[in-house]
């Protein structure tokens, strides 16, 4: 039962990120000595999550007086009507400051609870226990919170710390492959973005870890994506430099989402596949990476059978659309496309530095999807 403990640091608050394979049971002494006066305990969970291991959690956490909120994962639970009729039952039961809030789930759970967290009596207790690959090495770090509004995805939010995280990947046993490959993108996002071994550590070992869920290998890869993750949160907390470069691939592949109307034959790992490959493509076509370079990441995806293609999904004509909905990304502050591209393996043009108007890119365009 041992776990990799990461002390995640911001502004002079403290969490850690427990990291290990079977680590539940470190629960109920962290909740004791972090949130020493708490009695309630809402548990936020998934509907999907194995019986075994809500029964786990009950359990374990006996002492305290414990209410199950079970919610089905999907972006309409990321609604402020939603998170008012959570923060509505809280109240109810008299839940207080010193109270806590567990979330159990994906990415989906993560935010919905977090961001009811944070504005329950203007800051409760939260503590998130991941349960996708992709919640354990992306969402559950980094403080942003936050529901969907009309006009767009993550509108509605704060940042928000949690006290403590437990990335428990014998939870992710359960998970659905495509799910493994949501969370494998923005591992290798992590690796393509950031100077280390990390990347030929993935060609060794992303078999492994896609096709036999290796519990052992996805404990490290874990690990190595929340240091990696922390690195640029740690910059840019708020998000107005450095930490964009995590936005690696992401333009393009939102752009493929909407395009798709969020459709479930391209899920959002497989989108941001697609657009870190795009984004590798066009930097080699702008000279900004080396044809080694574009044939390294090639292979990578080509070995793993992993998604590069977004011809499979569209047609010629609708390049110039994905394009349009490029310049609409909340991230551009003006009409040109900002992007992060990729120099070589491990780094990447910095925020601001690529800006292209969408005309130059609808005619490159055709030449990025040849491969
Ligand atoms: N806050 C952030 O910084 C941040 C970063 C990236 C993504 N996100 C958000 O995260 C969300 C996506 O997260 P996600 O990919 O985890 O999606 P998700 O939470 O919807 O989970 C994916 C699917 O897996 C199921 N599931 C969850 N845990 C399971 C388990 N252990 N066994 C079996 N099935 C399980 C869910 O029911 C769902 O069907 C999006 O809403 C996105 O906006 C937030």
């Amino acid at each position: 039962m041992s776990h990799i403990e990461i002390k995640a640091k911001n502004k002079g608050q403290q969490y850690s990120i427990l990291v290990g394979n079977d680590i539940l049971n470190i629960l109920p002494p962290r909740l004791k000595k972090l949130c020493p006066k708490a009695t309630k305990v809402g548990i936020v969970v998934d509907k999907k999550i194995p019986k075994k291991y809500k029964t786990k959690i009950k359990t374990l956490l006996k002492n305290y007086k414990i209410f199950i909120f079970e919610y089905t994962s999907s972006e309409k639970l990321k609604s402020f009507n939603n998170i008012n009729k959570l923060v509505e039952k809280c109240l109810k039961n008299n839940f207080n400051r010193s109270d806590i809030i567990i979330a159990l789930g994906g990415g989906v759970i993560g935010d919905f609870s977090a961001f009811a967290s944070s504005i329950i009596k203007r800051g409760i207790n939260f503590i998130n226990v991941p349960t996708t690959l992709l919640s354990q090495v992306d969402s559950s770090i980094g403080g942003k919170t936050g529901v969907n509004s009309e006009y767009g995805k993550n509108l509605i939010g704060s940042f928000y710390e949690p006290k403590l995280v437990i990335s428990d990947v014998s939870l992710i046993k359960s998970l659905p492959q495509r799910e493994i490959i949501c969370g494998y993108a923005e591992i290798l996002k992590h690796a393509l973005i950031f100077k280390s071994n990390f990347f030929k550590w993935l060609e060794i070992n992303s078999k492994e870890i896609l096709q036999n869920k290796n519990l052992n290998l996805i404990k490290l890869a874990v690990y190595k994506s929340c240091k990696i993750k922390l690195y640029y949160v740690n910059k840019d907390f708020k998000e107005s430099g450095e930490r964009m470069i995590l936005n690696f691939g992401h333009t393009f592949a939102h752009a493929i989402e909407t395009k798709n109307n969020y459709s479930k034959n391209i899920n959002h790992g497989e989108a941001v596949l697609m657009g870190m490959m795009l984004a590798t493509k066009l930097s080699y076509l702008k000279k900004i990476t080396s044809k080694k370079t574009l044939l390294k990441v090639l292979e990578i995806y080509k070995k793993n059978n992993l998604q590069f293609n977004i011809n499979k999904f569209f047609k010629k004509s609708e390049y110039s659309k994905i394009v349009d909905l490029m310049s609409n990304d909340k991230k551009n502050n003006d009409k040109n496309i900002s992007l992060i591209l990729l120099k070589r393996i491990g780094k990447t043009t910095l925020p601001g530095e690529i800006k292209l108007p969408s005309k130059n890119l609808k005619k490159i365009f055709p030449k990025i999807m040849k491969f």
